[in-house]
């Protein structure tokens, strides 16, 4: 896998990012006001790889208190830079942190449509846990997938 220069993202790259968001998931995106709320306040962890000024991919992981498992809120490359090995590594990354903060988890939330995404997952040991009937917009079904940390 490549080494690409994985950053903290912040609330500056709010913009950036919110696009990233349209792009990536056009039926179901979270507004500007929550992913400003993400990057600012939550118990998360944000992660940008940014290159010439711009930034070409995000993931975005939440933390519980008292709970071993990290939730993959979103990630996201754009399409001009997927299937070069940044979602690997920013899920690699994110793994790696998770394992550093004592979870024993990750668990993450898909389109049952979204056969890419799947595909990306299942390749990186995630495996799916539940079925989630009308989960996303407009009744979509989703999938619940998870990884055990080593
Ligand atoms: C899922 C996603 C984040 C993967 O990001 P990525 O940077 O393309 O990831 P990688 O390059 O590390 O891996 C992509 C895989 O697709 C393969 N691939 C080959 N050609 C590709 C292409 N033209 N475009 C995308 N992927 C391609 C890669 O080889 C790789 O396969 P592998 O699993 O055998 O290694 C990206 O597809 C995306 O942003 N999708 C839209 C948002 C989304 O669905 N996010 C997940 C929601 S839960």
């Amino acid at each position: 896998m490549a080494a690409y220069d994985i950053q903290p993202a912040t609330v500056t790259d709010l913009d950036a990012l919110a696009e990233l968001e349209r792009i990536g998931f056009p039926l179901d995106q979270y507004s500007n006001e929550r992913l400003k709320y993400l990057l600012k306040h939550a118990n998360a962890s944000s992660y940008k790889v940014e290159a010439s000024g711009r930034i070409q991919a995000y993931a975005m992981v939440l933390w519980r208190r008292a709970s071993r498992v990290g939730h993959l809120y979103s990630i996201v490359t754009h399409p001009d830079f997927q299937g070069r090995g940044l979602g690997g590594a920013l899920l690699s990354r994110l793994e790696t942190d998770a394992a550093a903060r004592g979870c024993d988890r990750i668990r993450l939330e898909v389109r049952a449509d979204n056969t890419t995404a799947i595909r990306f997952y299942l390749d990186r040991g995630y495996k799916v846990v539940k079925e989630l009937p009308g989960f996303y917009s407009e009744d979509a079904p989703g999938l619940r997938m998870a990884k055990r940390l080593q």
